[in-house]
């Protein structure tokens, strides 16, 4: 084999071939399974997606029926996972609480019989199941409280929203969220999907793939972003603040949270549908103040940064949506993973399908044959910081 180009960041290097997900950056293209995500986003439920991205094909109503009912059965939590989450400092923030979790699910299910597809199943169906629960738990542990039950006669984005506070979401509300969670169900080789790729790969337990996906998506670059957009709205304050804000951090070549991707160099497809759920939302229940800002601020980035091909990427609408739905900032990263861990585990499946161990290379640029020096020896000549 012939040595390769080193890429920071891999750009652009084909690291698996896929039939989970397509995406076309520069027309703003994203298919699920070969279905557009605007058809998926208005049709589909976000269990019917999972089923479609994990599975491979959308289930009859028989089959879509009894995997609804099956993830329904098992969303309530072990005792000792609630018990251990009273542990959790209350200042924490509940992606690690979540990747603790997904991580401590393992502990009770820890066989690796990856070739028994009822394994699999049980596997797929606890943790698309339990993740929403968990994090619904932290929300109402952190402050003392008990967490509230899984409701049976609720569906997956209702049932969500209800534990979050015990009260009845409004149906609109619901599906509207449910929505959110399509969109952000699965979108190729992203970070955490590679992060649960690569873990995936030495063919460990489901749960330790997922876990480290969570460690993965938490950061501000990734699934962190979606905070990040609102702290953001909320400094500039103003719509007046919004051209100086752009103007300052282009001179000090600091990144606006929401804008940019990897692969879009147009305005992302998921953000328009968000965009219009937002604006569905406020036509409701009233416009977010934030919103004239983050219209304002999409303008002037086009006009600086449209160039370059920065955009508004998935992360920019969607925290608006959950802000006027109630949800507290630092959840938001956790319904994203809520999200992906559909497409999490369409990977894993995928992976262990035809599995070989990553195991990249490096250009090694350190020295060669260096002196081990006695520790009294041995003066301080590097920086450390
Ligand atoms: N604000 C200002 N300039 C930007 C931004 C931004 N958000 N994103 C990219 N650029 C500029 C960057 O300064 C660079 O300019 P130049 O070529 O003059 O040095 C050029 O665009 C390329 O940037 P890059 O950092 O090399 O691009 P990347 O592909 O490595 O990074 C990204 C992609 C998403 C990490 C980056 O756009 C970013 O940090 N965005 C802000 C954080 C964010 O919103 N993240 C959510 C990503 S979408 C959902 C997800 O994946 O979770």
């Amino acid at each position: 084999m012939t040595t390769c180009e080193y890429r920071p960041g891999l750009e652009g290097v084909p690291a698996t071939q896929s039939s989970i997900s397509y995406v076309d950056g520069q027309t703003g293209i994203l298919e699920y399974r070969g279905i557009g995500i605007e058809e998926i986003a208005q049709q589909s439920s976000f269990l019917e997606t999972a089923y479609l991205l994990i599975w491979g094909g959308l289930p009859t109503q028989q089959e879509l029926e009894a995997f609804e009912h099956e993830v329904q059965y098992h969303r309530r939590l072990k005792y000792r996972i609630r018990d251990m989450m009273k542990c959790f400092p209350e200042s924490g923030h509940p992606m690690d609480a979540l990747q603790a979790c997904a991580a401590a699910l393992g502990l009770f299910h820890s066989r690796r019989e990856l070739d028994d597809p009822t394994y699999v199943q049980a596997a797929v169906v606890r943790l698309l199941a339990k993740i929403p629960t968990m994090v619904a738990a932290f929300k109402m542990m952190r402050k003392g409280n008990d967490p509230v039950q899984p409701r049976d006669d609720l569906g997956y984005a209702a049932n969500f929203l209800y534990m979050l506070n015990e009260q009845n979401p409004d149906p609109l509300e619901a599906r509207i969220f449910d929505v959110c969670l399509i969109l952000h169900a699965e979108h190729t080789i992203n970070a955490s999907t590679f992060s649960a790729m690569v873990t995936a790969s030495t063919l460990t337990d489901p749960y330790a793939v997922i876990a480290s996906a969570v460690g993965t998506l938490a950061g501000p670059l990734h699934g962190g972003a979606n905070e990040a957009v609102i702290d953001m709205l909320q400094e500039i304050g103003s719509i007046e603040n919004v051209r100086p804000y752009v103007e300052a951090r282009i001179v000090n070549r600091e990144k606006i949270m929401g804008f940019g991707h990897r692969v879009y160099k147009v305005k992302d497809p998921r953000a328009r549908v968000l965009q219009g759920l937002a604006e569905q939302l406020f036509d409701k229940v009233g416009r977010d103040a934030y919103y004239d800002i983050a219209l304002e601020l999409e303008q002037v980035i086009e006009e600086k940064l449209g160039h370059k091909g920065i955009y508004p990427n998935v992360d920019f609408y969607s925290g608006l949506v959950y802000r006027k739905l109630g949800i507290p900032t630092d959840l938001f990263t956790p319904i994203f993973a809520i999200a992906r861990v559909a497409g999490w585990l369409a990977h894993w499946k995928e992976q262990i399908g035809k599995n070989r161990i990553f195991r990249p290379t490096q250009i090694y640029e350190g020295p060669h044959n260096q002196a081990y020096l006695p520790l009294e020896k041995r003066l301080q000549l590097w920086d450390k910081s």
